[in-house]
């Protein structure tokens, strides 16, 4: 599996168009893809009409795995799926940056999206800088193998 995150510090810059498009076009090619929505805001969600179930939050999220899968659902396209955002990820990035090891707790929750995805797409929010051990940040960021 490839993950590939969409991120810069700037707002307004293209993550959102960027990893939407992407991933459609990789789903055509390379499926099954899945795009995971870490925006609060909600764009890419937007963008294929869907939202969270009102029982998911950032919380789920930080649980991994069994939480993670059952709230990814499909869109419209075939073998695109999306994990949508919540509002509570607003936090996200204070709350993996308080885990011991951040970036071993996120790859710890989405290593088993290998056994069902061919790659996984990350709509970052714009990062922040008041969180500086955030998980979000390069050079610490999205890529598992
Ligand atoms: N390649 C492009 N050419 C022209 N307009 C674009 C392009 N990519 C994005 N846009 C437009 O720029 C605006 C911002 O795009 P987008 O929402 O993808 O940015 P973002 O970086 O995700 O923003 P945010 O930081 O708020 O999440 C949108 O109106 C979008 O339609
Ligand atoms: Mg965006």
């Amino acid at each position: 599996m490839k993950s590939i995150a969409l991120y810069s510090i700037k707002g307004g810059v293209g993550k959102t168009a960027a990893a939407v498009n992407l991933s459609y076009l990789t789903s055509l090619s390379a499926p099954p893809c899945l795009i995971c929505d870490l925006d609060p805001q909600g764009a890419s969600s937007y963008y294929f009409r869907i939202t969270a179930s009102k029982k998911y939050d950032s919380d789920k999220f930080l649980k991994g795995s069994k939480k993670i899968y059952s709230n990814i659902k499909a869109t419209d396209f075939e073998n695109l799926d999306l994990l949508p955002s919540d509002f509570s990820y607003r936090n996200l990035d204070i709350e993996l940056s308080e885990e011991k090891k951040p970036q071993k707790k996120l790859k710890k929750n989405l290593e088993s999206l290998s056994d069902d995805y061919s790659h996984v797409f990350f709509d970052c929010r714009p990062i922040s800088h008041s969180s500086p051990k955030a998980s979000f940040q390069p050079p610490t960021s999205f890529w598992f193998q």
